[in-house]
């Protein structure tokens, strides 16, 4: 079968925007402070935060990790981010989800100067990306707008749907998309004849990490696809694991553009929270 489609490839994209907050960055009077948190060995959590610590100093920011043990109280978590809100050096704070069940999520989250949030997670953020004001944006959203206007793909007048209603991507970006005018639908697991719904997508923005969730059937010839998923499935016959979308690869055939996986969306992500870092440190420096 052959791919039809333009692939929106996230490295270049990646690389424009990282420029672009480097630049930025040089002309502060010191490197903008990221700080991580990180409670557990989840190797996903270990992965993601160490790539995004190593970019980091790649693109002449300071990083720091604190990787805590999984058995942290809720108390001791509330107590560092206390204390990074306190020190002027530092001008984001991450702390990596998901949490250990001990700790409330929502509590840690309110914890976070909103200043310095550079997850966009903060309640006072959230309203402000839904009130259409600006704002620290969450990473993968505000990337995926990032890697859309790299490749000049139109976002206003568009009839642009997301399936996936998260807290980290789908609810933001479905507001961010709103933002720039597009008219969207935000449709989830619940919502009756999914393909219905997504075959009127100019613009179809799928997160819900279910492999294959979206078939060729349910792509409107010719749409741009963006594929946020990444989901490990097993080598077949002891072969090798490997990492596909929410996406079936088929759909290249019908969409306009896709974002493969891996290599689309994700190294927007990281690109973006280290573009956020820079703003937060604009934002405490004025
Ligand atoms: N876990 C998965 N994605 C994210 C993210 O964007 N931010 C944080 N803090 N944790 C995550």
């Amino acid at each position: 079968m052959t791919v039809t489609a333009r692939l929106l490839a996230g490295a270049p994209a990646a690389e424009a925007l990282l420029a672009d907050a480097a630049a930025r960055a040089a002309r502060l009077s010191a490197p903008p402070y990221l700080v991580m948190v990180r409670l557990g060995d989840d190797p996903a959590s270990v992965s993601y935060v160490r790539g995004k610590d190593r970019k980091a100093r790649e693109v002449g920011l300071s990083s720091t990790v604190h990787a805590l043990p999984e058995t942290t109280t809720q108390a001791e978590l509330l107590d560092l981010i206390a204390r990074l809100n306190a020190d002027d050096r530092v001008n984001g704070i991450l702390v990596q989800l998901p949490l250990p069940a001990q700790i409330s999520e929502q509590a840690a989250l309110h914890a976070i100067d909103p200043r310095k949030d550079v997850d966009g997670f903060h309640p006072l953020n959230v309203g402000e990306l839904w009130a259409g004001r600006p704002a620290l944006r969450p990473c993968t959203p505000a990337g995926i707008l990032a890697l859309l206007d790299h490749y000049r793909i139109a976002v206003a007048g568009q009839r642009a749907v997301v399936v996936g209603r998260s807290h980290i991507v789908g609810r933001p970006l479905a507001g961010l998309l709103l933002n720039r005018d597009a008219t969207v639908t935000l449709a989830h697991s619940r919502t009756p004849d999914l393909g219905a719904v997504t075959r009127e997508a100019d613009l179809l923005c799928v997160a819900v990490g279910q492999a294959h969730l979206i078939t060729p059937d349910m792509v409107k010839p010719g749409a741009t696809v963006i594929d946020v998923g990444i989901n490990r499935v097993p080598g077949e016959k002891g072969g090798k694991a490997h990492l596909t979308g929410d996406v079936h690869p088929d759909a290249a055939q019908v969409a306009g553009a896709i974002t493969p996986v891996p290599g689309g969306v994700g190294p927007m992500t990281i690109a973006q929270l280290l573009a956020n870092t820079v703003t937060a440190a604009e934002m405490q420096s004025g």
